[in-house]
Order: structure tokens, then sequence, then C-alpha cells
């Protein structure tokens, strides 16, 4: 099977089109078998979480009943980048999947809807959100490592409570990270090769073989996608992590969540911050 298709440029060359549209069921079908795969593990062979000592009842106190989690400008760039992303996935293969459309106009007006958010996603997050809570830390890694010999029945400490993010999700941030940069930077350029309002149209801007290879990774990383996103939809629904999707809807989670599941001093909250100012101040 060809996983890119190839064609001869009018000066001979042999080039590169697009990638090989098989690899769009690749990977829905791939998807698919992870996510039965993963519900029938779970189901049948996970063991029960193990809960880590409770937290002392003066920082317990701190806690307020519902805890913030995401504010209202991280909630709606999600559901608008999910609305831009979905789109761009129905416009991208639906028609690659035989219901024929002209959806080019769709897809680059979701794309630069797409491309905005993601840049206001990044200024937000540099300048107003905690910019290292998506990124591993130390323990992160070792608790990593200790989960992985436990599964596989080595002996290793228990790991700890997660920080605000727990590790799977600052993964999978690190992966769409790197595939939604891929798709917009080449959907970008590759509107220069189209006709819109918006560019001039320039198909001479790159040779054929850049022309290719952007086409090339744009559909890469928009096939990645495909399986990215069934995953991330999963895990959504999936009963035990609903309350994190609650919280995207909501915007935080209860004292009881965050205590069961986050160490107060890796995720430390403005209230504990103040209990604890108002406390060393007394202690003066
Ligand atoms: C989830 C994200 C995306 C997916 C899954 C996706 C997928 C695709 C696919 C499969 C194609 C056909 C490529 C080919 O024929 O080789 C395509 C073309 C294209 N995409 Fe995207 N794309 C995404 C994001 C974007 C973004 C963010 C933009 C713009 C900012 C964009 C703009 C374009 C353009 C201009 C084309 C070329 C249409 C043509 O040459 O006829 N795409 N996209």
């Amino acid at each position: 099977m060809d996983l890119i298709e190839f064609a001869t440029s009018p000066w001979g060359e042999t080039v590169p089109i697009h990638i090989s549209f098989v690899l769009m069921w690749v990977a829905a079908i791939g998807g698919l078998a992870f996510l039965i795969g993963h519900a029938i593990w779970v189901k049948m062979f996970a063991k029960p979480a193990e809960h880590p000592a409770p937290v002392s009842k003066e920082l317990a106190a701190t806690i307020p009943a519902k805890v913030p989690r995401h504010s209202l400008a991280s909630r709606m760039f999600h559901w608008i980048m999910s609305v831009a992303m979905l789109a761009l996935l129905v416009t991208a293969f639906v028609p690659k999947a035989g219901y024929e459309f002209a959806w080019v106009t769709y897809h680059w007006i979701a794309g630069l809807v797409l491309t905005v958010s993601i840049v206001y996603h990044i200024i937000h997050a540099s300048f107003w959100l905690d910019f290292w809570a998506i990124w591993p830390d130390k323990i992160d890694i070792e608790d990593g490592k200790r989960r992985w010999m436990r599964a596989t029945g080595k002996d290793a400490p228990a790991p700890r409570k997660f920080a605000k993010y727990p590790m799977e999700n600052k993964l999978y941030h690190f992966v769409i990270l790197l595939t939604g940069l891929s798709v917009t930077i080449t959907g970008l350029f590759m509107m220069k090769r189209i006709r819109t309002p918006i560019f001039t149209r320039n198909p001479y801007m790159f040779g054929d073989m850049t022309w290719g290879l952007m086409y090339v990774l744009h559909g890469l990383a928009g096939v990645g996608l495909i399986g990215l996103i069934m995953a991330h939809i999963y895990f959504a629904l999936r009963p035990e992590k609903f309350v994190i999707t609650k919280a995207m809807i909501f915007g935080s989670v209860d004292r009881e969540h965050y205590l069961e599941h986050h160490d107060p001093e890796r995720w430390v909250l403005e209230t504990t911050k103040k209990a604890n100012e108002q406390r060393s101040g007394a202690a003066v």
C-alpha cells in the first residue's frame, strides 16, 4: 500500500502530491480499535485506583466547595476550537469518503477560526495562565516510571497525586500541539494555492516538491487528528473522566474530587495561598 501519492511535474520530476487517503480509514479503524481495547481493559483488567494519604484537616479547610479549574476565557477557547476542529475534519474527510460537496471554502474558513483561536490561546496561556502547568515536570516523569513498573508487576513506591493536569493530559496536549501547529502552518500557506478573498493566489510561491511535501504534512497531521480527536471525545465521555468534561462546561470541580486526585502542594489554590499568608502573618 502506498502511503503517499506521487505525480510527474511539467519538468518530468516525480513529486509527492498528497497522502493516500486510505490512511484516513487506517486512522479511523485504528482509533476505534484503541477505544474498544481500552474499554475492555478498564472493565476486565484495570486495578482500582489507589488512594494516597489524605491531606491534613487544616489544609482541606482552605479548599472551597467548588475549585475553579478553567476560566470563562479558557472554556470559550476550548469550545470554539473544538467546533472548528470538527468542521475541519468533516470538510476534509467526508468528501474523501465519497460524499462529494464543495468543501474547500468551508474548510479554509474553519481553518482560519482554528488558527485565530490557537494564536489567542498561546497569548492567553503565556501571559494570563500558568504557562508551565501543562508541561510534564520531574514528579510526573518519576511517577510515570512508577506506574509503569507497578503495571508490569514490579515493586515501586505508589505514585503521588497530580498537579493541576494529569500526566496523560499533558502528553496529549503536547501531541495535539505538534499536530495542530503542523496543520495550521501548512494550511495557511496552502491558502496561497487556492482562490480566497484574503490572499492573492500565488501557486508559484514554492516549487512543486515543497508544495507536495506541504500537502503531505498537512494530510498526515490531519489523519493523525482523526485518531486523536476520537480518543479525546471517548475519554471525555468516560464516566470516571466526566467530571473533567463538566469542568470544561461549568468551570470548576468539587472539593472532594480535588482532594482525591490533586496534590494541594502541586496545584496551589488562591484560597490556600491566602490562608498560608494569613497564618504566617499571624505568627510574626
Ligand atoms: C483538523 C485540522 C485539519 C484537517 C484534518 C485538514 C485536512 C485537510 C485535508 C485532508 C486536505 C486535502 C489535502 C490534499 O488534497 O492533499 C486539506 C486541504 C487544505 N486545507 Fe486543511 N486540514 C486542517 C486544518 C486546516 C487549516 C487550519 C487550514 C487553514 C488555516 C487549512 C487549509 C487547507 C487548504 C487551503 C487546503 C487546500 C485545498 C486545495 O488545495 O484544494 N486546513 N486539509
